[in-house]
């Protein structure tokens, strides 16, 4: 299956200049979504994994079916003042912008083995900021999914001593 054929291409969104790469068609297809899925979930399996991490919102949409099909948990990493409980949290720039991101102080045990799950690598920015939290409470990074990477915008320079596995490249 070409995963290609399943991701919309815009130019100038959301703002001129910027190539946006839309994995809705792909989500939308059942038998592409599941392939994707299944790919990553196999990544998975080599790495030994204990729980899923996913950055808002787009890491929940992969992360999540992830996560159920290895019989383990997942943890959401969001933006700020989502998380009711006591959070850590840390600043980040993107292709477009800047944000901060958020978890729970309790969603990693130390020692635990996360695997970070997002549709796409640009700048590096999430994923370099979902490693600092997760490391931050203990976790070890075991590996970092993607969609689609964005091999321009250089953002594997952030992965360097990382597992990483990308299922497409523009
Ligand atoms: C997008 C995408 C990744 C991130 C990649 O999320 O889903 O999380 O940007 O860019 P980076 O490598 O430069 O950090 P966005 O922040 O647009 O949020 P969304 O998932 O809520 O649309
Ligand atoms: N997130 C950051 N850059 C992006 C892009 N060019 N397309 C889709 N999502 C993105």
């Amino acid at each position: 299956m070409n995963l290609k054929d399943y991701i919309a291409k815009v130019e100038d969104y959301p703002e001129e200049g910027v190539t946006f790469r839309d994995i809705t068609p792909l989500m939308a297809n059942g038998e592409a979504f599941h392939y994707a899925t299944e790919q990553i979930v196999e990544y998975a399996r080599s790495l030994k994994v204990d729980l899923v991490a996913g950055p808002e919102a787009r890491g929940f949409i992969i992360g999540c079916p992830v996560a159920y099909a290895l019989e383990i948990g997942f943890v959401p990493v969001r933006k700020p003042n989502k998380l009711p409980r006591e959070t850590v949290e840390v600043n980040y720039d993107l292709e477009y912008g800047s944000n901060t991101l958020t978890m729970h102080k309790d969603a990693v045990k130390p020692g635990q083995r996360v695997l970070i799950i997002d549709d796409l690598l640009a700048t590096g920015g999430t994923i370099k900021a979902t490693i600092d939290l997760i490391e931050a409470l203990g976790g070890v990074v075991a590996g970092c999914a993607f969609l689609i990477e964005l091999e321009d915008l250089k953002g594997k320079e952030q992965l360097a001593g990382y597992e990483y596995k990308t299922l497409m490249t523009y």
